[in-house]
C-alpha cells in the first residue's frame, strides 16, 4: 500500500446507503470516490453484450483477457471505459443485477480489478466502497467502515429507486463465495443504517473516521 496516500474502506450489502455515505465522504474530506462494484458490473455488462455465458467461468476469463478496461477518475468520481466504450448506467440493468455475483466469485476475474483498484492510491486519497475493500484491496488502512441495514429496508430502498434488484439472492452469494467474501473486516466500525437518514448515516461515518484517527 503506497505510504502516501490514504484510504477509506467502506463495505457492506447492496442498498446499505454505501455509496451515498462514500460519495459524501469524498466531497465533504476531499477524496476520490471509487465504486468498486462499478468494475465487477462493467465486467459482466461486456460478457452479456459479446452473448457470453456469465456462469462459464473459462469463457468469462477468455473474454476479459481481450477486454482493454480503463480506470479513471472524472469530477472527484471513478469512471470505467471497456474497449473505448465509458459504461455508466447500462451497467446497473436487471440483467447485469442477476449476473454480476456469479462473475465477481471468479478468483482471476477479482485479481485483475482488485490491482487496477489498487492503483488509484497511486495518484489520490481515495474512499472506496464494495465488499472486500477492508479485507482484501487496502487491509492495511486503519480506516475502514462497514455499512449495514436490514433486509427489509434495502430492498424498500432498491425498489424505490424503480431497480429490479434480488437483494437477499446477491447478497447470499456475495457472502458465501470463497473468493474474498463480504464480510466485517477486522479493525471496522460498524454502522447500521436501518433507521437513519442518509445526513444521520454521513454524520455516524464521519464520526466513525474520526474516532479512527482521520485527521483533516
Ligand atoms: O456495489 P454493487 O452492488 O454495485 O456491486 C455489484 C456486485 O459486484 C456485487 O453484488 C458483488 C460484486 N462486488 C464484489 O464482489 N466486490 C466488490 N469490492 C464490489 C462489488
Amino acid at each position: 500500500m503506497s505510504q502516501t496516500h490514504r484510504a477509506v474502506a467502506i463495505d457492506g450489502p447492496a442498498a446499505s446507503g454505501k455509496s451515498t455515505v462514500a460519495r459524501r465522504l469524498a466531497e465533504s474530506l476531499g477524496l476520490v470516490m471509487v465504486n468498486s462494484g462499478a468494475m465487477y458490473r462493467a465486467v459482466t455488462w461486456q460478457i452479456l453484450e459479446e452473448g457470453i455465458d456469465p456462469t462459464d467461468s473459462a469463457a468469462v476469463l477468455e473474454a476479459m483477457s481481450r477486454m482493454k478496461i480503463d480506470c479513471g477518475v472524472e469530477d472527484g468520481l471513478s469512471t470505467i471505459s471497456i474497449n473505448g466504450r465509458l459504461l455508466t448506467t447500462e451497467i446497473r440493468c436487471a440483467e447485469v443485477n442477476d449476473h454480476v455475483s456469479k462473475v465477481a466469485s471468479i478468483p482471476e476475474v477479482r485479481e485483475r480489478l482488485v490491482a487496477m483498484q489498487r492503483n488509484y492510491l497511486e495518484e489520490n486519497d481515495v474512499v472506496m466502497e464494495g465488499r472486500d475493500i477492508g479485507s482484501v484491496v487496502f487491509p492495511d488502512t486503519p480506516f475502514k467502515l462497514y455499512i449495514s441495514a436490514s433486509e427489509a429496508v434495502r430492498a424498500a430502498r432498491r425498489a424505490r429507486d424503480g431497480e429490479a434488484d434480488a437483494v437477499a439472492k446477491r447478497d447470499a452469494e456475495d457472502s458465501q463465495r470463497k473468493a474474498s467474501p463480504l464480510k466485517i473486516s477486522d479493525g471496522s466500525i460498524v454502522i447500521d443504517s436501518s433507521d437513519l437518514t442518509i445526513e444521520g448515516t454521513v454524520n455516524a461515518a464521519r464520526e466513525a473516521l474520526m474516532k479512527l484517527g482521520w485527521k483533516d
